[in-house]
């Protein structure tokens, strides 16, 4: 193939020899194109050993092979690595400033960025907006993953490793699915279930289903075919998901459990966001309850709903993983005891316990989850943004099947 490596100025530059060298091993014809700002990290000398190429960053150089635009039309794969935010944010402009800006907009190839930055810049919504452009456009996005940064920070922002980068590509270029859950058949519930009264009240509760549908937009960014079963969710919460996600809608617990179990066969994996009434009215009125009929006090009559996650658990198929989520208002070690015995209880591979309250956990943007294995140890722990906090999942259902 005829690959283009674009460079942009990060640290991370060091790790794209790498990835350069990887590529001339595996046979391919590759060209660098570093933006100047990458020359300070890793010089031109570097680049054109490694590539075996020519290596120019100005649209100035070799005017008579048209090189501005040439790179990018011969290309039958771009890789920018890393790429910067001020990168990512030209790219879903468009901007053709530079050599890489021109070779980007001229190809028709498949493209994958591998983005590395400080966690704060790749949270800021400027640069989470920039990359939903940019998958939005087809754009395949590599990591970032979650570890040590430059200068003693930790955090989502590290570019992935040169072997991940050039797998992710390489699928990329075959037309498959890239992403670490690449291939995977993945339900998610969301939301809260209503459960009626009669035809105009119903017993609910605060869900937002913002975590469930964050949790459905990462899977799907992450390469995995979601299906996302959403209860009671507001349509601007959904008018945001990809391409990738099929919705399906239910209202009641017993709405949900249906559409879960059907969609559960032949899935990967089930991850049980929905808040899910407990119990339900055991009748429903057929006309609307009065007060002229009730009087000063109304007793309601509740019958238990069936755990949906716990069936799903005892009836799955082998492979198959399972995660439950549990809504706590407990803290500390009472919190922890409470969430293996719920796991345990229900028989579930993996449980992400948030805490939640009259200020937490619900419409609210942040989250903060601890997520627990079969062991009953923590595996994960994430706060931020629900979109953070989906991505921390996944990785932690990723690591749990390996
Ligand atoms: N859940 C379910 N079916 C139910 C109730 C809950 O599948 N009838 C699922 C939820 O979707 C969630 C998990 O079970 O993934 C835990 O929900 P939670 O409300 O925290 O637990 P409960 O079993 O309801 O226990 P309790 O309310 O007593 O804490």
């Amino acid at each position: 193939m005829f690959v283009v490596v674009g460079v942009s100025g990060g640290i991370a530059a060091y790790k794209t020899v790498h990835l350069v060298r990887r590529l001339i091993a595996d046979g391919h014809e590759v060209h660098v194109v570093p933006t100047d700002d990458a020359l300070r990290f890793v010089g031109l000398t570097t680049w054109e050993a490694i590539s075996r190429s020519p290596v120019t960053t100005s649209v100035h150089d070799d005017v008579a092979t048209v090189r501005h635009v040439s790179l990018g039309q011969r290309a039958d794969l771009v890789i920018v690595a890393p790429a910067t935010a001020n990168t990512l944010a030209k790219m879903a402009a468009g901007l053709a400033g530079d050599l890489l800006g021109t070779t980007l907009l001229a190809t028709t190839a498949p493209v994958v960025v591998a983005p590395a930055m400080h966690t704060e810049m790749w949270r800021h919504p400027a640069t989470a907006a920039n990359v939903a452009t940019l998958r939005e456009r087809g754009v395949a996005v590599v990591g970032p993953d979650d570890g040590p940064l430059t200068g003693g920070d930790s955090g989502p922002g590290r570019m992935s490793e040169p072997d991940a980068i050039a797998d992710a590509a390489y699928a990329a270029a075959a037309g498959e699915p890239t992403g670490d859950l690449a291939g995977l058949r993945v339900v998610v519930t969301a939301g809260g279930t209503r459960e009626p009264i009669d035809p105009v009240r119903y017993l609910g509760n605060r869900s937002s289903g913002r975590q469930g549908a964050a949790l459905a937009a990462a899977a799907a960014d992450r390469g995995a075919d979601v299906t996302l079963i959403a209860c009671n969710i507001d349509a601007s919460v959904l008018a945001e998901m990809p391409r990738g996600v099929s919705v399906a809608r239910a209202g009641t617990a017993l709405e949900l459990r249906d559409a879960t179990r059907a969609a559960a066969s032949g899935a990967d994996v089930v991850v049980m966001a929905a808040a899910v009434a407990d119990y339900r009215p055991a009748e429903v009125a057929e006309g609307k309850v009065t007060k002229e009929e009730a009087g000063d006090r109304l007793t309601l009559v509740l019958v238990e709903n069936p755990d949906i996650v716990a069936g799903l658990a005892a009836d799955r198929a082998e492979g198959q993983m399972i995660v439950a989520f549990a809504a706590e208002t407990a803290s500390g070690d009472d919190l922890l005891a409470r969430a293996r015995r719920k796991r345990e209880r229900k028989g579930v591979d993996l449980l992400v316990v948030n805490r939640v309250g009259w200020e937490r956990g619900f419409d609210v943007p942040d989250n903060r989850v601890t997520v627990i294995d079969r062991t009953g140890e923590p595996v994960a722990e994430a706060e931020g943004p629900k979109r953070t906090v989906a991505d921390a999942i996944w990785r932690a259902v990723r690591d749990a099947r390996a």
